[in-house]
């Protein structure tokens, strides 16, 4: 999701609230998706064996409506493939009725999701100047070959980013297909490069709440809101050269597996709904993809009654890597969402790139601030300066004008003005529209507290820049202690170089609400001012009113940071074609850093951030094919999680196709997971966490590094690991005693163990809770 779109998605959430709590509701017919589970055939099913699961489908739901022919009517999918379902219009009582049946795992609503560069690769030391680095991942692969799959809102198939130019043969295990209408209307079209898409709506047009006179393209994958293509080029678009937004930014755009073959599957229009998305993982899943990037979610939801779980869960049995983005409702604690073990989860972070645009007072006081506008003030002199406060009309509050909500501003006031604007409610970009409409010359956008210290660049329509808390209150008091205040905004300027990364504020936060034995989210990438390609359909500001058009745009979001990953993530999958999920996933999260380019631990605003914002730290590509050890999973190992967690083996059967008897006992603190978190201990009690790591590189001997406050005891046994032969794998045990409640009043106790080798650091956090 895009942080303009949050907005609008929680007008959206109570609406949906309203309806369900002021409506008679047994008659209502909703969608419903009811899940049997998984199929007994393979990934590549045929005809015939479709048929019969959907005729299953039409039986089993016949029995509730009357007939099958009923049923037909009511099914909006069939999922006959991988996963065993089907989403239908249902009344409750009907929904109710179908709960009760045996073979029915769940059944739940078709709930609404929100859709959650150059310089990204250069600061993650893929690139320098151009050139590979000896050290670079991208000396040894480009991910020729590896298909990844976006879950998102299309693809503009025409950008620079997905021409076949120099590209050979589909690869044979492709089983795709380039979806297009009758007729075609609207040009769609696949290539070498871009070789499948498909779109999926009727979970969409199903629901009761659709976004006021939208006009999204149903029947084509082509992206008309610009995010399916931002996010798919940045997994896996080619390199082009000469980029930019603005004329700022300028270098070679690409993805992270820049020779990838990737596909879209639009689920998204506007917003995402889980029937769709359940269809895309199906046919991603039989389609052949290698990694599925899906930079969407809503709130966290019970494994068995939430599209994503299952789809990825499917995805995951069938070897193929699912990279989710965590959400974009940070700061605040228990906020990330996609919390499945066996997903990716990434959150958010800048880098060393900033799109500088300063304030200069009367005073001479310089506020630092950051901006895309693509217009500069007329001459370099000082202009008067009003708080949106101060601009107010008559009819609104003074809270309302200080955020420059629409028709806030009193144009009389305002015009030939810069005009303050406090962050918040709506969009930044709106902000600067509604200035410029009434008549503003520009626009300084202020942090509220929440926000701190993370400023986005943004493509204004009017020159504008957005500063920080910290230098708000500066402005504010300028304004408050000067009769005429002025300023001026000096011109955009690229610096690279500058501290990073720091967590971006709206990057969501664990711990996690579902499982809280599974730190979430795992790992944290670049996602603040990513440039990326753009659809030609969509304005920069995601505003309709804004009719400029650009080829490649800055964004900023989880949704960019987790691209980053599914690009990184086809990286090591051509590396290494038979590792595991989890193999992957554990390289990538173990030999991660918690430190910045000026060697101190990442920030968070102006404090320390902690895992709950990064996990186990920041993405470093090229140590990611090579972590020495893995912490390794397989299906049986997250079933056996699901038990932990409560399922029972009858409720998990149909997640693995077959029956699956839960283990006597399984500890959650015992699953092979490359982070340890104990949310439940009390004073001076022990807990015992096992796992096994699997040795990936030569032979060696790797020893025990823990790092823990005085508050906490970890002792680890064996304290040093011997092996002999590549594949080898060690048990060991860590013991973790809380010694006394804190020091520091702070909920949470924070350390880290890592093995070495001396060429290796496997790192892992550890993560305790205080008894409270
Ligand atoms: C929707 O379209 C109708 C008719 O074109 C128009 O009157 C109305 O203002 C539009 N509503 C919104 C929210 O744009
Ligand atoms: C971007 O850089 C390329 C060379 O790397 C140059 O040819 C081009 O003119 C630059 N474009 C802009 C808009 O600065
Ligand atoms: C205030 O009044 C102006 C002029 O009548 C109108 O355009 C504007 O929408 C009003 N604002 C609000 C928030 O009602
Ligand atoms: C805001 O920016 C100024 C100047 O870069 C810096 O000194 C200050 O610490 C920042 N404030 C926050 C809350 O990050
Ligand atoms: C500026 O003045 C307003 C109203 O008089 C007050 O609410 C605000 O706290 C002041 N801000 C600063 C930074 O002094
Ligand atoms: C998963 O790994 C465990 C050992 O860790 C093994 O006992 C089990 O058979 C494996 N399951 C599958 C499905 O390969």
């Amino acid at each position: 999701m895009t942080m303009s779109s949050s907005s609008i998605f929680h007008v959206l959430i109570s609406l949906l609230l309203f309806v369900l709590m002021h409506e008679p509701t047994h008659a209502i017919k909703q969608s419903y998706i009811v899940y049997l589970g998984s199929h007994s055939f393979g990934p590549n099913p045929s005809l015939l064996e479709l048929e019969s699961a959907t005729n299953s489908h039409y039986d089993l739901l016949g029995s509730y409506l009357g007939s099958a022919e009923k049923a037909k009517e009511s099914i909006i999918y069939s999922y006959n493939r991988n996963i065993n379902g089907f989403a239908a219009i249902l009344d409750e009582d009907e929904a109710a009725e179908i709960a009760k049946n045996p073979g029915v795992i769940s059944i739940f609503l078709n709930k609404r999701y929100e859709l959650h560069t150059t310089r990204s690769w250069d600061f993650l030391g893929l690139e320098r100047g151009g050139e590979f680095p000896k050290t670079s991942l991208w000396k040894k692969t480009l991910g020729k070959d590896i298909i990844i799959g976006n879950l998102d809102s299309g693809v503009w198939p025409e950008s620079k980013s997905f021409s076949d130019e120099g590209y050979g043969p589909i690869p044979k295990k492709w089983r795709g297909i380039c979806q297009v209408t009758e007729g075609n209307k609207d040009n769609f079209h696949c290539n070498r490069k871009l070789i499948g898409a498909r779109y999926f709506y009727k979970g969409y047009q199903s629901s009761p709440i659709r976004e006021p006179n939208d006009t999204y393209t149903f029947d084509s994958a082509r992206d008309t809101a610009g995010h399916g293509t931002h996010t798919l080029s940045t997994a896996g678009g080619n390199f082009v050269a000469g980029t930019s937004v603005f004329g700022y930014g300028n270098g070679t755009a690409s993805g992270g597996s820049p020779k990838a073959r990737v596909a879209a599957y639009k689920v998204c229009y506007g917003s995402c709904y889980e029937a769709d998305i359940l269809a895309g993982f199906e046919h991603a899943i039989s389609d052949g993809v290698d990694v599925i990037s899906v930079s969407l979610g809503g709130a966290p939801q019970e494994y068995s009654k939430n599209s994503l779980s299952i789809g990825s869960f499917h995805a995951v049995a069938n070897n193929i890597v699912v990279v989710a983005s965590g959400g974009n409702s940070g700061p605040i604690a228990s906020s990330v969402s996609n919390l499945e073990p066996w997903v990716f989860t990434v959150g958010a972070s800048t880098i060393d790139r900033s799109f500088t645009s300063n304030v200069i007072l009367g005073n001479k006081q310089v506020l630092k601030g950051e901006s895309l506008s693509e217009l500069h003030l007329p001459a370099k002199k000082s202009y008067p300066l009003i708080s949106g406060a101060d601009a107010k009309a008559d009819n609104v509050s003074a809270v309302d004008a200080v955020l420059c909500k629409e028709g806030s501003l009193d144009p009389h006031k305002v015009k030939g003005k810069i005009v303050v604007c406090l962050r918040g409610e709506s969009s930044r970009v709106e902000k600067g529209m509604q200035a410029s409409k009434a008549g503003a010359i520009g626009m300084v956008l202020v942090n509220d507290a929440a926000s701190g210290g993370e400023v986005i660049a943004d493509p204004h329509v009017l020159p504008a820049t957005h500063i920080n808390f910290t230098e708000g209150v500066n402005i504010f008091s300028y304004i408050n202690s000067t009769k005429s205040p002025v300023a001026y905004i000096t011109n955009v300027k690229t610096q690279l170089g500058v501290r990073a990364p720091s967590m971006a504020a709206f990057s969501s936060r664990g711990p996690n609400t579902i499982e809280p034995t599974i730190l979430k989210p795992d790992i944290t990438a670049p996602g603040v001012n990513v440039i990326a390609a753009y659809s030609l359909a969509a304005s920069p500001s995601e505003n309709e009113a804004d009719k400029r058009r650009v080829p490649y745009l800055t964004m900023s979001g989880t949704s960019m940071s987790c691209p980053h990953v599914a690009g990184l993530v086809g990286l090591v999958k051509s590396a290494h074609p038979n590792w595991s999920p989890a193999a992957i996933k554990s390289a990538i999260m173990t030999t991660a850093t918690t430190t910045d380019n000026n060697g101190q631990h990442l920030r968070d605003s102006l404090k320390q951030a902690t895992p709950f914002a990064y996990g186990s730290g920041h993405v470093r590509p090229n140590h990611a094919t090579n972590p020495g050890l893995v912490y390794d999973l397989n299906i049986t190992d997250h079933l056996n999680f699901l038990c932990g967690h409560g399922y029972n083996s009858a409720q998990l059967k149909p997640f693995y196709g077959k029956p699956y008897t839960c283990p006597k006992s399984f500890n959650l603190l015992d699953f092979n997971y490359p982070t340890i978190t104990i949310p439940d201990i009390k004073i001076g009690q022990s807990l015992t966490a096992t796992r096994t790591v699997t040795n990936v590189g030569l032979p060696s001997e790797y020893r025990v590094l823990i790092e823990a406050p005085s508050e906490l005891l970890v002792s680890v046994e064996p304290k040093r690991l011997i092996f002999k032969e590549k594949g080898e794998k060690k048990e060991f045990k860590v013991t973790l005693t809380l010694k006394q409640q804190s020091k520091h009043k702070t909920e949470y106790v924070f350390g880290k163990l890592t093995w070495t080798n001396g060429r290796h650091r496997v790192g892992s956090p550890i993560v305790v809770k205080y008894p409270q």
